[in-house]
C-alpha cells in the first residue's frame, strides 16, 4: 500500500526540468485565464482543518478547495482552457491571449477542431474554453463515464463520442479522430510523440500551487508534507514541479494517492519508468481511474515524490462523508470522490497506525488539495445523503 521512492533527490530544481515547466509560465497562465468570466476572480480558498489535524495526530492540515474554482467543478478549468489558449496562439500568433476565451476570436476559429478524450473534468473543461473561445469540440467518453458526467460535458455544446472500451482506449479512439478529420487533440495526458499539449495543461495546475504559496506564506507557513491524488500524473507534476522551484532542497515531502485498482504511478515507481496500471481501472473515484502514466509528468514526479500510496473506494466515500459533513467542527467541504484522496490516506494511516510511515508526527503540517467538488451531483447525493448546496449553505 505504500513505497517509499529511492530515486526521490532533494537537490534544487533541475534546469533541464525548470525548461518544460516554471514558476513564470505558471503565472503567466494565471494571469492569462483571470479574465475568463468561469472561473472564479479570487483565488480559491485555503482551509485550515484545525480539528481534523488534532484528531489525525498532526500540527495542521490545510484543504485547498478547487470545488470553489468555477461552475464546472474541479481543477481541470485551469489545465485544458490554458492548453487551448496556447494551441490557438500558435496557429494564430497575432492574437491576444487573454481575449481568446472572451470570444474575440470566434469567426476566425469556426474551423479550428478539437478533440480529447476523458473520463469527465478534463472534457467538461476543454468543452467550456472551446465553447467560448468559438472552437468546434469533440469529446470521447468511455463505457464507465456516467450519463449525469456526459450531460455535463454536452452542455457546453460539445460533439459527445462513446466507446464500449476504457479510459486508455478512449484515449486511442480521440487520436484516431483526430487523425482521419486532421482535428488537434488537446489532451491532458502525453505518449510516444506527445508532449506539448500535455505539459501547457500542467502548467495550467500551477495557477494553483502559486496562490497556495502566497496564501500561505501570508502567515508565514510552510507545509512539511503535500499529498497529490494521481490520475494519469499531471496534477501532481504541475503542482509539485512549483514547489520544488520554490522551496528548492527545502522542498517538503511528495506524496502520491491512487486507487488500488489503478495503480499506475505506483507501478511506474517500482519500475523506475512510465508503467501500467495492474488492476481493473474501474474505481469510484473516476478523475483517478487511469491505467497509463502521461511520459511527461514522470519526468518531474521520478525525481522527486517520495512516497507512492494506494487507497480503496470506501477510504474516499468515508472521507467525503467526513469533509461534507463538517467533522471536529471544521468548516464542512464539498469534497467529490477523487477530491478527498489525500484526506482518505491520511485517514487510513491513523486507523492502521502507519502516520510514521510518510513521516508524519504532531510536528507535521500537511497541504492537500480537494480537486473537484460534486462534479456527479447525484451520487455525491448518494454517497453523502447531502447535496452540494446544503454542504455549502453550513459554510
Ligand atoms: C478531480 C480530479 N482529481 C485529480 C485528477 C488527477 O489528475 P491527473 O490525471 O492529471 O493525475 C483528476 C483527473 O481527471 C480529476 O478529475
Amino acid at each position: 500500500m505504500l513505497f517509499k521512492n529511492q530515486k526521490a533527490t532533494y537537490m534544487a530544481y533541475p534546469s533541464e526540468l525548470a525548461s518544460t515547466l516554471n514558476q513564470d509560465a505558471a503565472q503567466k497562465s494565471k494571469q492569462w485565464l483571470s479574465k475568463w468570466p468561469l472561473l472564479s476572480p479570487n483565488a480559491t480558498p485555503l482551509w485550515s482543518m484545525k480539528g481534523t489535524a488534532h484528531a489525525l495526530g498532526i500540527k495542521s492540515l490545510w484543504i485547498k478547495d478547487e470545488s470553489k474554482r468555477s461552475q464546472l467543478g474541479s481543477f481541470k478549468a485551469l489545465g485544458a482552457p490554458n492548453a487551448l489558449i496556447k494551441l490557438i496562439l500558435k496557429h494564430f500568433p497575432a492574437f491576444e491571449a487573454d481575449k481568446i476565451l472572451l470570444g474575440a476570436y470566434r469567426e476566425q476559429l469556426a474551423n479550428f477542431a478539437v478533440v480529447s478524450a476523458t473520463d469527465g473534468n478534463h472534457g467538461r473543461a476543454l468543452a467550456a474554453a472551446s465553447q467560448s473561445s468559438g472552437c468546434p469540440c469533440t469529446i470521447v467518453i468511455h463505457a464507465q463515464v456516467s450519463k449525469e458526467r456526459e450531460d455535463a460535458i454536452a452542455a457546453y455544446d460539445a460533439t459527445m463520442v462513446r466507446i464500449a472500451g476504457n479510459y486508455d482506449e478512449s484515449v486511442e479512439e480521440a487520436d484516431r479522430i483526430a487523425k482521419e478529420n486532421g482535428w488537434t487533440v488537446v489532451s491532458d495526458t502525453s505518449y510516444e510523440g506527445y508532449t506539448e499539449i500535455p505539459r501547457d495543461v500542467m502548467q495550467g495546475y500551477g495557477v494553483m500551487a502559486a496562490e497556495i504559496v502566497e496564501q500561505l506564506e501570508d502567515n508565514q507557513k510552510k507545509p512539511t508534507h503535500i499529498i497529490l491524488q494521481g490520475g494519469v500524473g499531471g496534477l501532481a507534476a504541475g503542482v509539485f514541479s512549483y514547489f520544488w522551484e520554490h522551496y528548492g532542497v527545502e522542498r517538503p515531502i511528495f506524496v502520491i494517492v491512487e486507487p488500488s485498482q489503478a495503480d499506475c504511478l505506483y507501478q511506474s515507481a517500482i519500475q523506475g519508468k512510465p508503467a501500467s496500471a495492474t488492476g481493473s481501472v474501474d474505481s469510484i473515484m473516476a478523475g483517478l481511474a487511469c491505467g497509463e502514466t502521461s511520459q511527461i509528468a514522470w519526468r518531474f514526479l521520478q525525481p522527486s515524490v517520495d512516497y507512492f500510496a494506494l487507497i480503496e473506494d470506501q477510504d474516499a466515500i468515508d472521507s467525503m462523508l467526513q469533509l461534507a459533513q463538517g467533522y471536529h467542527e471544521d468548516t464542512p467541504i464539498v469534497g467529490g470522490e477523487s477530491g478527498v484522496a489525500g484526506l482518505a490516506l491520511l485517514r487510513k494511516l491513523v486507523e492502521q497506525d502507519q502516520l510514521d510511515v510518510l513521516e508524519l508526527n504532531a510536528n507535521s503540517e500537511v497541504l492537500i488539495i480537494n480537486t473537484e467538488g460534486a462534479t456527479a451531483p447525484e451520487l455525491f447525493k448518494e454517497l453523502t445523503g447531502l447535496t452540494a448546496e446544503e454542504v455549502i449553505a453550513k459554510q
